[in-house]
């Protein structure tokens, strides 16, 4: 799937964001190293803690489907600026992917290039245990 493509199934996503408390909507497209895209949204909660962003709702669905192995990862936003991860969204994908690209995108479509080693430096994984 080329990169325009990903960044569009991203965008369709915000349309799926249920966001009653917030009204910010986040949708995400992962791929997998053999091309398999999952996509995802956020989905807020009235107790607010349960709330999961639109990457890892993606990163999750991947993962119980049986997938592990990511190589990028769009997120789109509505906003001027470009949508970027949260602290936990970068744990939760450093946990499968530390070298993943992370494609975050503004309101307008356009398009940040990251690296997840970039955004999370000194990542915490398993050799710190
Ligand atoms: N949100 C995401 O979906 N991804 C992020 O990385 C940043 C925050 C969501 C969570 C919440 O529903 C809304 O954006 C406002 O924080």
């Amino acid at each position: 799937m080329t990169e325009k493509e990903l960044c569009q199934k991203a965008i369709e996503m915000l349309d799926r964001a249920y966001i009653p408390y917030s009204h910010f909507p986040v949708g995400a497209a992962l791929e997998c190293a053999d091309g398999t895209v999952f996509t995802g949204c956020n989905i807020e909660n009235a107790s607010y803690t349960p709330t999961i962003c639109a990457e890892r709702t993606a990163i999750f669905k991947a993962v119980s489907e049986g997938y592990r192995d990511f190589k990028r990862i769009v997120i789109a936003g509505r906003s001027e600026d470009y949508c970027v991860p949260c602290g936990v969204c970068r744990q939760v994908m450093q946990e499968f992917a530390p070298d993943l690209e992370v494609i975050c995108l503004n309101g307008k479509g356009e398009a940040k290039h990251f690296t997840l080693r970039e955004l999370l430096p000194y990542g915490f994984d398993s050799s710190w245990l």
